[in-house]
């Protein structure tokens, strides 16, 4: 499985003050370990568990489960008897415990620069205590479901924590997504609270946070099912809608005032009111290790996001024992991931991986391109990263501008990069290692899923060598093969569905509220393996390299989005009878969206409707999903069956003429048509 030897020619390797000291320093260590991960799993992840608090400790296997449909219903166990928190974990185990209360927990820097706030271990207990107070009082019980729509602010941390205090479930909903992506998620996961803000800046772009969650509460009550209280936290606001009580938070620098906050009392409360007079106070909610922490919803192929479950043992262990080894942490880092915590990078690599190491971050509201390209390194310098994640699209955009906003900030400080979110091309391999790293840091190309709850397929910083574009080997106790069509295992250098043979703490244990979604999605396709959806090549040296989605998933920007999702955003459109939407690949996001639409009969197409089109999909999923070229597709490319052929679409989006086999196609006349009519900024 992993090999006996890595080539020392042609690859990158970690400079020598980095491997003096490391957790795992060789790839010697890394082989040994990963062998005790698979073999003795109990020893292995035993060993980890000691540096945590339980309040009871497992009494069953350490993972029992079933990875194969065919022999019943497909589940995965972890510390069966085991009883602890994870916020008491990451916040009063690591104060009482490793005496770091005074520790800075977060170095919050906001969309403005000079908006700054600085939060320690203590403090940070002391909110997070408060308002898991105030939850209990509105109340919010062990096990009941919270929405929270938030920008990137300390409190979004806190009320997550607070939550996982209590026992309650967090779902997090990116703050970038829309009243009726809100909506949906609030109704799938039956929430009785929803926790906001009334605003926020992104760059230069005012964002009425309330009044679009506002929106998405109406639509909660025309279908029946309100929500019964919404707590909104004013972040941008000075005018307080009921209260003057001070914002933990500075208040931004810069004035709002087309800010629209409505309010209404029957169901709004006030952050800052509620939690003035709650207690420091507030003992954790000992939980049972499969006891849910949170939900996620990622986008499904069928068009309805998913909410992946996580609970609490396991994924605590994950989160912690990934953000440890990959970014090889040490107590005097700084680290700082620039992903937003709406989307899994967040939960696991800036709340939960961190806090639990007792890891001093950076938590950046903003952009890196505001209010200019050199924001991300003026940020390293001022705080002295030496821990930097972020996405292969964010790099590739500041590479268009070039060297010189890199340059103008010292980087010095930095150690380990990181990359998450999709595959790397080499090209952005090279210029993030030369120019950003100085070709003094190693970087660590990660490859996970919302699933997986952290890092799956990654290289350990000092102990991997490094190929540009490769996420390299499994992480301990991840034990990935690659098959072809017929299911079968291929051996050596070989290409295929990328699947894991059994689970590691931190893989998800359902779709919440439909089980047999997570069976049918997950391990349907090949009995016995966990589907990744994902392509995976690998080399005559063993190394792993994701070749992108197998599915109708496409990847804009390190997020996913369904096809589906798309389409039916657009079919809504009175004007469309049909729509169909493949990626078209995209210099900085990776890939962008390219749209066929096929209209009712008697409309005619316009640049109106498109605009229409584009504005419909950004109202319905968010602006991620705005698609970049469309077209009027009077026909579509069929199969007799009645199949829409994306293959061909693919091809026609990209103007690529060489079809390949399209004998299957009922109507080969559609094809001049679509060629004829493609977007013409499609070049
Ligand atoms: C893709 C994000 C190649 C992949 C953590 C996966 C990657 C999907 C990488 C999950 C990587 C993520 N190399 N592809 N290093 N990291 N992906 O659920 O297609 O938002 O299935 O989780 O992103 O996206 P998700």
């Amino acid at each position: 499985m992993i090999p006996d030897k890595v080539p020392q020619e042609d690859v990158y390797h970690a400079p020598q003050d980095l491997v003096k000291g490391a957790h795992v320093p060789n790839f010697e260590k890394y082989k040994e370990l990963y062998l005790k991960s698979i073999q003795s799993p109990e020893e292995f992840w035993g060993d980890i568990a000691k540096d945590f608090f339980w309040k009871t400790k497992h009494t069953g296997k350490f993972l029992d489960y079933n990875f194969d449909v065919t022999k019943g219903n497909i589940y995965i166990q972890c510390m069966e008897g085991a009883t602890t928190n994870i916020c008491y974990n990451a916040l009063d185990w690591n104060i009482h415990q490793r005496n770091l209360g005074d520790k800075v927990a977060f170095y919050w820097e906001g969309n403005e620069p000079g908006d700054e706030l600085k939060v320690t271990y203590r403090e940070l207990l002391h909110q997070v205590c408060k308002f898991a107070n105030v939850l209990k009082s509105v109340g919010v019980r062990k096990g009941d479901r919270v929405s929270i729509y938030m920008p990137m602010v300390v409190e979004l941390v806190v009320a997550m924590l607070a939550c996982a205090r209590i026992g309650a479930v967090h779902s997090i909903v990116f703050a970038g997504f829309s009243a009726e992506s809100l909506f949906e998620r609030i109704m799938d996961s039956q929430c009785s609270l929803l926790i906001t803000a009334d605003g926020f800046y992104r760059g230069d772009k005012l964002i009425s946070l309330k009044l679009i969650a506002d929106d998405a509460l109406q639509r909660c009550r025309d279908k029946g099912v309100p929500v019964e209280k919404c707590i909104m936290l004013k972040h941008l606001s000075k005018e307080q809608p009921d209260s003057p009580a001070a914002s933990p938070s500075p208040p931004a620098k810069r004035p709002c005032p087309d800010l629209q906050v409505p309010w209404n009392p029957e169901v709004d409360l006030c952050w800052h009111t509620l939690v003035d007079g709650a207690s420091e106070e507030c003992e954790p909610e000992w939980c049972a290790s499969e006891d849910p922490l949170f939900i996620l919803y990622t986008s499904g192929s069928t068009g309805k996001p998913k909410g992946v479950l996580h609970t609490v043992s396991g994924y605590m262990l994950y989160a912690a024992t990934t953000f440890k080894l990959v970014f090889d942490y040490q107590p005097d880092d700084v680290y700082w991931c620039t992903a937003d915590i709406g989307w899994i990078t967040g939960h696991s690599y800036i709340t939960y991986g961190p806090l639990t190491n007792g890891a001093t971050s950076v938590l950046f509201e903003g952009l890196p391109t505001y209010p200019d390209m050199s924001r991300m390194w003026e940020i390293v310098d001022k705080y002295q990263v030496t821990k930097f994640y972020t996405a292969p699209t964010a790099i590739r955009l500041l590479m268009k501008y070039g060297s010189a906003p890199v340059q103008k900030f010292r980087r010095d400080s930095l150690k380990v990069l990181g990359t998450v979110g999709e595959p790397i091309n080499p090209e952005a391999w090279q210029w993030y290692y030369s120019v950003v790293g100085e070709k003094k840091c190693p970087v660590v190309d990660t490859f996970w899923q919302t699933e997986t709850g952290g890092h799956v397929l990654t290289p350990l910083p000092a102990a991997t060598p490094m190929k540009p574009g490769s996420a390299t080997f499994p992480f301990f106790g991840v034990v990935p093969a690659i098959l072809n069509e017929s299911g079968e295992e291929l051996e050596g250098p070989s290409e295929g569905y990328l699947v894991f043979k059994q689970p590691w703490p931190g893989i998800m244990r359902t779709v919440y509220g439909n089980h047999q979604r997570f069976e049918a999605t997950y391990f349907q396709k090949f009995p016995g393996y966990y589907v990744t959806g994902d392509g995976c090549r690998r080399d005559q040296d063993g190394y792993f390299w994701i070749t992108g989605r197998i599915d109708d998933m496409l990847n804009v920007s390190g997020h996913l989005l369904s096809t589906a999702e798309v389409e039916s955003a657009l079919v809504e459109h009175p004007a469309v009878s049909e729509a169909a939407v493949v990626g078209r690949p995209h210099p900085v996001k990776g890939e962008s969206l390219y749209c066929f639409v096929t209209l009712i009969d008697g409309v005619a197409y316009s640049t109106t409707l498109e605009t229409e089109l584009k504005q419909q999909v950004r109202e319905k999923i968010g602006a991620i999903a705005t698609p970049d070229y469309m077209q009027n597709a009077p026909g579509l490319p069929k199969t007799r069956s009645g199949k829409i052929m994306r293959r061909v679409l693919r091809k026609i989006a990209r103007n690529e003429r060489d079809l390949g086999d399209v004998s299957t196609l009922a109507d080969s006349s559609v094809i001049d048509q679509l060629f004829n009519n493609r977007c013409p900024t499609a070049v």
